[in-house]
């Protein structure tokens, strides 16, 4: 594996291996790596190209009460790991090389930014689709990797891509959750043991909405104040926001009538995680 923290360094290895015809994956982490990350480097393995993993923790998208400072960090161990796991080139720059003058120019998001993680983290989205952009112009690859975790992000992402004509393919890839239905996250770090325990309440509280759903269920708000009872009553965690709505486009739902997002953000402590499920009326199982 190649690595190096200088974007004019990563620009040459990547020409060599576009002049051998050589398809190009990214994998845009903050590091802190764990087997979600490794979920997308093994999907981006499937396509045979090669995969340029990048490691920044991106000051732009954190708030100024939000944890940049204190967000976990292991480059050797995520080296380490990503060499195991077949990355071709590990590009972990540091902020001034990322950010050498202060910004001036942004990729604004509309729309899509105003709900959920959104409306709670005021610039995150402008944040974080403005640094995925400097990476796909440093880059320039032709398939880019986003979990659907961050499933906000991924459509945020896909819809810059085509706003903006990015000859780039976004893949997503499903959450991947721990034995026990936790959704990994570089944050569970933060987890006293009875807190990561009490987190236990997010998957089987979207578990259980899908139940009703299937079960005939079709009110968005029944599920909503269904999943925000369990949470409430069952663990310390408060609640930023548990919200149905539309997987294709965020908009608002009444009654559900196509694949919906059931999105959920809580504070356990001082730490703050997100789960979400998508769900169908009729699923094809
Ligand atoms: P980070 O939180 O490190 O996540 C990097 C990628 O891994 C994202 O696409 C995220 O959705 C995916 N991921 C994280 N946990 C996952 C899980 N349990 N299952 C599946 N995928 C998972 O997201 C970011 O970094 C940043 O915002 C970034 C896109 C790098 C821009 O700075």
């Amino acid at each position: 594996m190649k690595r190096t923290s200088h974007i004019s360094e990563l620009r040459e290895i990547i020409a060599i291996e576009k002049s051998r015809g050589r398809r190009i994956a990214l994998i845009p982490t903050m590091g802190y790596l764990h087997r979600g990350h490794l979920a997308l480097v093994e999907q981006a393995k499937q396509r045979g190209a090669l995969i340029v993993l990048s490691i920044f923790v991106n000051p732009l998208q954190f708030g100024p009460n939000e944890d940049y400072t204190s967000y976990p960090r292991d480059l050797e161990k995520d080296a380490h790991l990503v060499e195991t796991a077949g990355v071709d080139v590990l590009f972990h720059p540091t902020s001034e090389e990322m950010y050498p003058l202060p910004m001036v120019t942004y990729v604004e998001v509309g729309q899509l930014d105003a709900v959920l993680c959104g409306a709670n983290r005021p610039g995150h989205f402008r944040g974080v689709a403005t640094v995925v952009s400097k990476l796909f112009h440093i880059v320039q690859p032709d398939l880019a990797f986003f979990g659907q975790k961050d499933y906000q992000q991924y459509l945020i992402i896909r819809r810059m891509v085509g706003d903006l004509n990015l000859p780039i393919e976004v893949c997503p890839v499903p959450i991947v959750r721990d034995f026990d239905g936790l959704a990994l996250s570089s944050r569970n770090v933060f987890l006293t043991s009875e807190q990561r325990q009490e987190a236990l309440i997010l998957s089987q509280s979207l578990n259980e909405a899908e139940k009703l759903l299937r079960a005939g269920e079709r009110s968005a708000r029944v599920l909503e104040t269904r999943i925000k009872e369990k949470i409430t009553n069952e663990s310390q965690g408060v609640i930023d926001y548990v919200e149905v709505r539309e997987a294709q486009n965020l908009s608002e739902v009444t009654r559900i009538e196509n694949p919906v997002l059931v999105a959920l953000a809580v504070r356990f402590g001082s730490t703050r995680l997100i789960d979400n499920k998508v769900m169908e009326v009729n699923p094809l199982v």
